[in-house]
């Protein structure tokens, strides 16, 4: 590997005076947590000098944030490799490996992919600076692999790539042991972040201009205040949700063994937070559930749910689901279809088992046949399709608050969020992005909405774009949840 930080190309300032231009390329693959790593990777770079770019030709360092959730997501990052040792892309660059494919992989990534320089883990973020150091001291084979870590990657140089939505970890890790998830032996041991100096930085994120905060952590309900105030998860979120001017407050993802009826409270009793909870059950059969070692039986889960729907307001409920895991016979999949018509979900993340490495998983026998894993999903799908598109007519002709997000001009259409995460979809203006529209909703899809704006006076309306229930929108937009 020849590229050297030190003699990348100089831009002279003033006589004698010159300046490295150096430049970095990330692309991030998997969830929300890796979203906003990135984001503060992003800022840890810019800090030291470097310029982001859009493409990795015209990057100095290619770093990519990886996910490992499934096989298929964990192949990515090795399928850009595989590119660059083909075309010869990636010579003279500096290539690193960060996140969860870093962590499983490890040191392997320097025998394997021999143009990767640079191999670090969640963990270890907070070290990036001392390892960016070891860099550009032109050392090729550069690692932060610890996971014993008591430390949250901290700082306070995070570059937000979403100028309305703040994410904002305040648990790191996972110290449950799913049968089938990867994610503690990736992401270590959970450690959550003082509750003072959590919601001192959404105060710092609203006077910034940010009215949504988005709270994350791989089990996001765990969270415990490990500083004096000794704060519980719910009381959080109504610390958070009293700020002024902070206008919706969402968290994710919610583990239902911690999921308690003070969350359900604190969301009853203050508007900023969303009333939207995502609470991944993974299965319907209680079988299926104690082999995944999830804690909880499908009576315990639903009796989660009852509790959510006594509340006040009308909380939308998503979920994610695991079919064909080991063992999982006929009758238990029903249970799964069950429990959607049960629950009625307003949108559902469903995934084929994949075996990952090192989980208790990996070794069940009765495993399904891929065959039988994708009819399930499909029958899953479109049980759930039938759901949604019940449930969204019922919202036919009402008002909604839309956060608008962006801006499609060939169509000229806005398009934004519910505070129950929906998306809809309006004739708009470009100058609509970043505010909150009333929009009533005019058709119907499984996955979004249809409406027209009704706040502003005397608009000049354009034609409303009438979509077919199948031909959905929002699908065309970038929301996935990334996992
Ligand atoms: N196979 C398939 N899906 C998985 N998930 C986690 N591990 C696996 C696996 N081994 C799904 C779960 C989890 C979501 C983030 O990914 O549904 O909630």
């Amino acid at each position: 590997m020849s590229a050297n930080l030190g003699s990348m190309p100089a831009l002279e300032l003033t006589k004698g005076m010159t300046v490295s231009v150096k430049t970095f390329y990330i692309e991030t693959f998997g969830c929300q947590m890796n979203v906003h790593d990135s984001e503060k990777v992003a800022g840890v770079l810019m800090a030291r000098g470097y310029r982001p770019v859009d493409a990795h030709e015209d990057a100095d360092i290619i770093l990519y944030n990886t996910c490992s959730i499934r096989e298929k997501a964990a192949q990515k990052v090795f399928s850009r490799l595989g590119a660059f040792r083909k075309n010869g892309a990636g010579a003279g660059k500096i290539i690193g490996v960060l996140g969860c494919v870093a962590q499983q992989e490890g040191e392997r990534f320097f025998e394997r992919a021999p143009q990767v320089s640079l191999v670090c883990g969640s963990a270890s973020y907070a070290r990036l600076p001392e390892l960016l150091d070891q860099l550009e001291a032109g050392n090729r084979r550069v690692k932060g692999l610890a996971l014993d870590t008591e430390e949250c990657f901290e700082t306070e140089l995070t570059r937000r790539d979403n100028r309305f939505r703040a994410y904002l970890t305040i648990i790191e890790g996972c110290d449950q042991r799913c049968a089938f998830c990867v994610v503690p032996m990736t992401r270590g041991p959970e450690r959550s972040r003082a509750g003072g100096k959590i919601v001192a930085e959404c105060r710092r994120l609203v006077d910034q201009g940010y009215t949504e905060i988005q709270l994350l952590g791989q089990i996001v309900n765990a969270w415990r205040d490990p500083g004096p105030a000794g704060w519980s998860f719910a009381e959080l979120l109504a610390g958070v949700a009293e700020i002024p001017g902070l206008r919706r407050v969402r968290f994710t993802t919610s583990h239902p063994r911690y999921f308690t009826p003070e969350i359900v409270h604190a969301i009853d009793s203050h508007p900023a937070l969303c009333n939207q909870v995502h609470l991944p059950v993974q299965a319907g059969s209680s079988a299926v559930l104690a082999r995944m070692r999830r804690g909880y039986s499908r009576e315990e889960y639903l009796e989660k749910i009852y509790c959510i729907r006594r509340s006040s307001r009308a909380i939308s409920l998503s979920t994610d689901i695991i079919v064909g895991f080991c063992g999982e016979k006929e009758r238990d999949f029903e249970e799964t279809l069950s429990l959607l018509a049960r629950v009625e979900y307003d949108q559902v993340f469903a995934f084929k088992f994949s075996p990952r490495p090192h989980t208790d998983a990996e070794g069940f026998a009765d495993t399904i046949p891929e065959e039988e894993k994708s009819r399930r999903l499909t029958a899953l799908l479109e049980c759930q399709r039938q759901i949604q598109i019940r449930r969204n007519q019922a919202l036919f002709g009402q008002v909604l608050e839309v956060l608008v997000e962006g801006y499609q001009p060939r169509l000229g259409q806005a398009v934004g969020r519910t505070a129950t995460n929906r998306v809809v979809n309006f004739p708009g203006k470009p100058s609509d992005i970043g505010g909150y529209a009333k929009v009533r909703v005019t058709a119907v899809g499984p996955n979004s909405l249809v409406g027209q704006r009704v706040d502003e006076a005397n608009r000049a309306s354009l034609p409303a774009v009438i979509l077919s229930a199948a031909k959905d929108l929002g699908s065309t937009l970038d929301w996935a949840r990334g996992h």
